[in-house]
């Protein structure tokens, strides 16, 4: 931690701190999976992640590999049906209030669930896409995940009540003999393959989206980081960039994350609890 930096593991010690930091200033928030573990989808490295910790698919492999296309639609499809169930949680509020009252300016999230949308806020920038929306491989074409999962639906009649354990990404763990029977999506334009439309790990986010979330960035007078452990470099580098400007970092995120000796302020707390209560303290009312 730098010097003079601050860490509380409380929300009602760290909320007045918080909140001190933002008053009257320009704030940018970056999120990750840490913000959506409250409405109930898994993170890859929080708490208690390890032991259904599973090696995500590699974007070279689902390109290359139609077995693998097939295994990833079989565990995607069963996990649709409760990641798409997922609502907001009052962390997500929160940020959507704040946004509403002009103390927050805009997210950068690193996450696929569009519950931030969801919860209200406006300004999103969607690093890594979404998996409400599928891209066929050879067209290019896209269409909505509903209607890519009613045609799995009607392809695949035996699995319709399949369950399977949540895993993070909207994915499900699956029993490998079931995923062998599946049969995965088309392209209604072209029959090519499809692939939700976000960024798998070894995948390269396009251009116009990261000059985007710079863009976000350099305006900041505050960077937020919340519920990301900044493994993932896509995400690392704008809070770099934070650093580089000399605007303040305020880190709320349980257990560690890559940037924790960059961190103005750093929280180890839940983010429901403390972004609730610091927009308290900001005079932000609750949603009516
Ligand atoms: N909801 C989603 O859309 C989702 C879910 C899982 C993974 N992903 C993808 O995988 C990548 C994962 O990287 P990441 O850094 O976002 O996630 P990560 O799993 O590496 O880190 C999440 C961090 O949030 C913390 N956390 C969990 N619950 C929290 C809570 N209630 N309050 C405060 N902190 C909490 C964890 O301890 C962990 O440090 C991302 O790029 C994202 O695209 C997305
Ligand atoms: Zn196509």
């Amino acid at each position: 931690m730098p010097l003079g930096s601050a860490l509380f593991d409380n929300a009602r010690d760290a909320a007045p701190e918080l909140a001190r930091l933002l008053a009257g200033k320009r704030a940018v928030a970056l999120t990750g999976a840490g913000i959506s573990t409250e409405s109930g989808i898994p993170d890859y490295r929080g708490p208690g992640t390890r032991e259904r910790a599973r090696s995500p698919i590699q974007h070279r492999d689902f390109l290359r590999d139609a077995s693998l296309r097939q295994r990833y639609w079989a565990r995607a499809y069963v996990g649709w049906e409760r990641f798409s169930r997922s609502r907001p949680n009052a962390g997500h509020r929160a940020l959507a209030e704040l946004e509403a009252a002009g103390a927050l300016a805009a997210i950068v999230t690193q996450n696929v669930d569009r519950l931030h949308q969801a919860a209200g806020s406006r300004d999103v920038v969607e690093l890594h896409g979404a998996l409400a929306e599928v891209r066929c491989l050879s067209c290019g074409s896209v269409e909505s995940r509903d209607d890519v999962q009613h045609r799995m639906t009607l392809q695949n009649p035996t699995l319709a009540d399949a369950t399977g354990a949540a895993a993070p990404d909207g994915d499900a763990e699956l029993a490998r003999s079931i995923a062998d029977r599946f049969l995965g999506p088309e392209c209604v334009t072209c029959s090519g393959p499809l692939k939700p439309d976000v960024v798998f790990f070894g995948g390269t986010v396009d251009k116009a989206i990261v000059d985007a979330a710079y863009e976000r960035v350099e305006r900041a007078e505050v960077l937020l980081v919340l519920g990301t452990s900044l493994v993932v470099y896509s995400g690392f580098r704008f809070v770099r960039r934070a650093h580089e400007r000399g605007i303040p970092l305020a880190i709320v995120t349980l257990g560690e994350t890559r940037a924790d000796g960059l961190a103005t302020l750093r929280v180890q707390g839940p983010l429901g609890e403390v972004l609730v209560e610091t927009a308290r303290l900001l005079g932000v009312p609750p949603e009516g």
